[in-house]
C-alpha cells in the first residue's frame, strides 16, 4: 500500500467492559485459542501500514504485561483515561505523527476486522483533508421514542448508518478536536468529536461482520465470524 503521509493506528483498549460481566476485561476473553486484543492486534500487524499501533492500557491492567504482543516492536502503550476519548488522547500523545499524517483509531473489542476493510478505507480516504469512518446502513426499520416506551415516529433510515471502527483522521485535527470536546459525554466516537469542529468526516461501507464485543453473546458471534473469514 502506497499512501502519501504515515499511517499510525491507536488502540484503545482501557476499558472495564462492565456490559460483558466477566471476570476479566473483555479484551483479554479468549477467543478461538487467543485473546480478543490479540486477534485485533495481528490483523493491524497483517495491514502492513502503521509505523506504530499504540495501545492504550489501564493501569491497573495486569493481563498486558502477560501476552506474548506485548514484547512486539511495533507496538507501544499509553496511559488509558477515564473515558474512551481521554484513551484515545492519551495513545495519540505518545505518537511522533506529523500534522498531516493519518490516525487510525480501531477498538480493541472488534477482532473481526479484516485487513481488506483497513486497506480499503486508507484507499478511499488518502486524499481526503479529514477522513471518515468505516459505517454500516441500517436495515431494520427504525423508531424514535417519547419517553422511553411509545413510538413519536419513524426515522428515515436511508440517512442512518452504524459507526464502526477503524476512524481515519489527520493526525492535528482528531488531536485538536480531542483536546476541545475533553468531559463532553456526547463525544462517543472519534467522528463525533470531528463533527463538533465543524467538520465532516466520510462515511465508507463497511463489513457487517465487524462487531464490536460488548454483551455475553458477541463472543460467539465472534468466533463464528472468524471461522467464516478463514474460508
Ligand atoms: N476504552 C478505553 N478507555 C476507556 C473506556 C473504553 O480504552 N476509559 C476502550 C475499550 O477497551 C474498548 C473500546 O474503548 O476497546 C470501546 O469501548 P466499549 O465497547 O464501551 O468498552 P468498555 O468501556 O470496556 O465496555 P463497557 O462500556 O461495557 O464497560
Ligand atoms: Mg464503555
Amino acid at each position: 500500500m502506497n499512501t502519501t503521509n504515515k499511517c499510525w493506528a491507536v488502540v484503545p483498549a482501557a476499558g472495564a467492559g462492565q456490559r460483558m460481566k466477566a471476570d476479566r476485561p473483555k479484551q483479554y476473553l479468549t477467543l478461538a485459542g487467543k485473546a480478543v486484543i490479540e486477534h485485533t492486534l495481528e490483523r493491524l500487524l497483517q495491514a502492513e501500514v502503521f509505523v506504530t499501533i499504540a495501545v492504550a492500557i489501564s493501569k491497573e491492567d495486569g493481563y498486558w504485561p502477560e501476552l506474548e504482543i506485548s514484547k512486539e516492536a511495533g507496538i507501544i502503550t499509553a496511559p488509558g483515561g477515564k473515558e474512551r476519548a481521554d484513551s484515545v488522547l492519551s495513545a495519540l500523545n505518545t505518537i511522533a505523527a506529523a500534522d498531516d499524517d493519518w490516525v487510525l483509531v480501531h477498538d480493541a473489542a472488534r477482532p473481526c476486522i479484516t485487513v481488506n476493510d483497513i486497506h480499503f478505507l486508507i484507499n478511499t480516504l488518502q486524499d481526503d483533508e479529514v477522513g471518515g469512518i468505516l459505517a454500516l446502513p441500517s436495515h431494520d426499520t427504525l423508531k424514535k421514542v417519547k419517553k422511553a416506551t411509545s413510538i413519536a415516529k419513524t426515522v428515515d433510515r436511508n440517512r442512518i448508518w452504524r459507526a464502526l471502527t477503524p476512524q481515519m483522521f489527520r493526525y492535528r485535527l482528531l488531536r485538536e478536536a480531542l483536546l476541545a470536546s475533553q468531559g463532553n459525554p456526547a463525544v462517543t466516537d472519534e467522528a463525533s468529536a470531528l463533527e463538533l469542529q465543524g467538520l465532516q468526516p466520510k462515511i465508507v461501507e463497511g463489513r457487517p461482520d465487524n462487531i464490536k464485543i460488548t454483551r455475553p453473546e458477541d463472543l460467539a458471534l465472534a468466533e463464528f465470524y472468524l471461522a467464516q473469514q478463514q474460508q
